[in-house]
């Protein structure tokens, strides 16, 4: 595995250290970059939550929010949107974002990659997350006919001319697709793929039938155990989500109050959950040291009443603070790279 960037280990260490003096504040940033998309999947959690999403922000005020990023010590970086490559000043967005030391993941459906974007990402970004939500058929439930292929298209031109990024897949596990994941990871590592992440599908009504939960974390169980090289998901994260799987509600441990990961709108607003709850201010009006500031004195006692959730980015966020950070070892960061 790939070492990461001294700025990015500064960064977490400093947030560390504060951590242990009291004061929060994010270790990673979801920054919704645009509300643009060419497609619309079935139970697309951005545009679940945002049937009309607010406007993207001039670039000039992109730029601003880089300047904060990094002014407030952000260690990772991941860019989704709606569908980031459609985003014109992408090129600039992620060309600033390395200038400003931040370790940025890209996350797209794969639709709209190019040679030339592919190049440009593969320079500035640190990784790419495709989203396959696995084999033909099922993806293609979920994401419309004929988008398995383009999305496979996307890929091998990225992974042909890739020099620097890795290469991760993330499968989204929900009602609608759960079968074949052994063969779904085996067409992936065909492909040439770093490596293939599986998470919960975020919308409770979308979890897997009860029926089904066995076999399925079954064949997980499987492939954390024999492809280990390939697999990201590991055990204690299996158990996280078997739970989610068979429980009503999942509140062992929410990442909100340690202000962990934060999530950026297109329009700058930020929300303290990255399933969009809890906004606390917008990031271009205010600026984000003022945000997270401020954020700093809230309680959030309003994550009570959740339902709960089950990403792996606050699986790692309850690692980093939870833990001590001597423990918190390279085959954690390592699924950093994964989410
Ligand atoms: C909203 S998409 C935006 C980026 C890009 N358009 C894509 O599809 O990768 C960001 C990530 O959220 C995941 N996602 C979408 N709906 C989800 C849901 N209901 N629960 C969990 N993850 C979801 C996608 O699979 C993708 O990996
Ligand atoms: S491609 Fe990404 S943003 Fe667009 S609808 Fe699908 S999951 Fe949502
Ligand atoms: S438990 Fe609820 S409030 Fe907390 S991070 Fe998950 S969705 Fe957000």
């Amino acid at each position: 595995m790939k070492l990461l960037p001294l700025t990015t280990c500064v960064r977490l260490a400093r947030r560390y250290r504060e951590f242990r003096r009291g004061e929060r504040g994010p270790v990673f940033v979801s920054w919704f970059l645009t509300r643009e998309c060419p497609i619309r999947c079935a139970g697309c959690v951005f545009f679940s939550r945002h049937p009309a999403p607010p406007e993207d922000l001039p670039l000039a005020d992109k730029l601003r929010v880089l300047a904060d990023l990094e002014r407030i010590g952000v260690p990772f970086l991941f860019i989704a949107g709606g569908e980031p490559c459609v985003a014109p000043d992408l090129p600039e967005v992620l060309g600033e974002a390395r200038r400003r030391g931040l370790y940025t993941i890209l996350v797209t459906s794969g639709l709209v990659m190019s040679p030339e974007l592919a190049r440009v990402i593969d320079r500035t970004a640190r990784g790419v997350i495709f989203s396959i939500d696995g084999i033909e058929p099922e993806h293609d439930r979920i994401r419309g006919q004929g988008n398995y292929q383009r999305a496979m298209e996307g890929m091998r031109i990225f992974l042909a001319g890739r020099r620097n990024a890795r290469v991760y897949v993330s499968c989204v596990i929900g009602r609608r697709n759960h079968v074949d994941l052994t063969r779904f990871a085996l067409d992936m590592r065909a492909m040439g793929v770093d490596r293939v992440n599986f998470q919960s599908n975020c919308i409770p009504q979308l979890k897997p039938d009860q029926g089904a939960v066995p076999s399925l974390m079954a064949e997980l169980d499987h492939l954390s155990t024999e492809w280990s090289d390939l697999f990201v998901t590991d055990r204690k994260y299996l158990d996280k989500l078997r739970t989610y799987f068979t429980r009503p509600t999942n509140l062992e441990f929410c990442g909100v109050p340690t202000l962990g990961h934060l999530a950026l709108l297109p329009d700058g607003t930020v929300s303290a959950c990255c399933e969009f709850h809890l906004p606390i201010g917008n990031a271009a009006q205010e600026g984000l040291p003022a945000v997270v500031a401020r954020a700093r004195t809230l309680g959030f006692e309003e994550v009570k009443r959740c339902k709960g959730c089950c990403r792996k980015d606050y699986d790692l966020v309850e690692r980093f603070f939870e833990t001590p950070v001597q423990r918190w070892s390279l085959g954690d960061l390592r699924t950093i790279q994964s989410l």
